[in-house]
């Protein structure tokens, strides 16, 4: 696999990212919705999220909380990896999945072992403050450990977090997310510059021909989400993003593919 590069060429459309997996079509952040993901040749990427379970493991998932994607119920910080492990993550999407479980990042890395670039969201919980670098080192850690240092875009709405995977491994490429209420009126160069990162990631809602210029002027990858539908494509692509993140990644690729005939 070709190393990561967090801008895309002149020549080639923006990045593809299965955000969550094919979330649209397989549960959020499983094993299930990124094996699809792998199966669709033109995804480039697979964004997840991460957080910790009381026993400190790193695991996929994305609320604070594990009723919505799960037969858990509460905040998953309060519960160990092996009861974790025993809820259902499938049956809320559709039964047929209800094997599924929340996976640990080391598991999907296995799973991926550089089949694709993965874009890891570290989230940070504001009931439960984690010890700064707990959480960051865990994931360095294992995406070194996968040997995957050269296929990982790190990315946070929470900066400081940012900030710390780029202490503790220099040479990690990094993203901040745009979060209109904290950071409104700050250009992407400003944001991204404080904590060292190389993209700059934003709602597709929020981004502004002022950011996207000023990303451009500073060398800065952009990066949209949820582009669930093909609808807003092609104004992305005329705006110039580098990277698409959408629920049904599967669709946009056909979409790109489609429009470039
Ligand atoms: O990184 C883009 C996107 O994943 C951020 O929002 O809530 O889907 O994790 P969320
Ligand atoms: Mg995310």
């Amino acid at each position: 696999m070709q190393p990561f590069q967090p801008k895309t060429t002149p020549e080639r459309s923006p990045y593809v990212i299965a955000h969550r997996g094919i979330s649209g079509k397989a549960p959020e952040n499983t094993l299930a919705a990124f094996k699809l993901a792998c199966e669709m040749p033109g995804i480039d990427m697979i964004e997840l999220d991460v957080r910790l379970s009381r026993d400190e493991e790193v695991i996929v998932l994305h609320d604070r909380t594990l009723q919505r994607t799960s037969t858990g119920n509460g905040a998953a910080r309060g519960y160990t990896l092996g009861e974790i492990k025993e809820f259902d993550a499938g049956s809320w999407f559709h039964t047929s999945y209800s094997s599924e479980r929340i996976p640990t990042l080391r598991e999907v890395l296995r799973f991926l072992n550089g089949r694709r670039w993965v874009n890891i969201e570290l989230k940070s919980d504001f009931l439960h403050r984690e010890k700064p670098f707990l959480l960051e080192r865990k994931v360095l850690e294992l995406v070194e450990g996968a040997g995957m240092n050269r296929a990982v875009l790190f990315s946070s709405f929470d900066h400081r977090m940012v900030a710390n995977i780029k202490r503790v491994n220099p040479e990690a490429i990094t993203g901040v997310i745009y979060n209109v209420y904290r950071d409104f009126g700050r250009l992407p160069s400003k944001l991204a510059g404080r904590v060292g990162a190389t993209a700059f990631v934003c709602a597709k809602h929020e981004l502004t021909r002022g950011m996207v210029r000023d990303a451009r002027q500073h060398g800065l990858a952009i990066y949209v989400y949820t582009l669930n539908t093909t609808s807003n494509v092609n104004r992305m692509m005329e705006l110039g993003v580098d990277g698409i993140l959408s629920d049904n990644a599967d669709d946009i690729v056909a979409h790109i593919k489609a429009n470039d005939r």
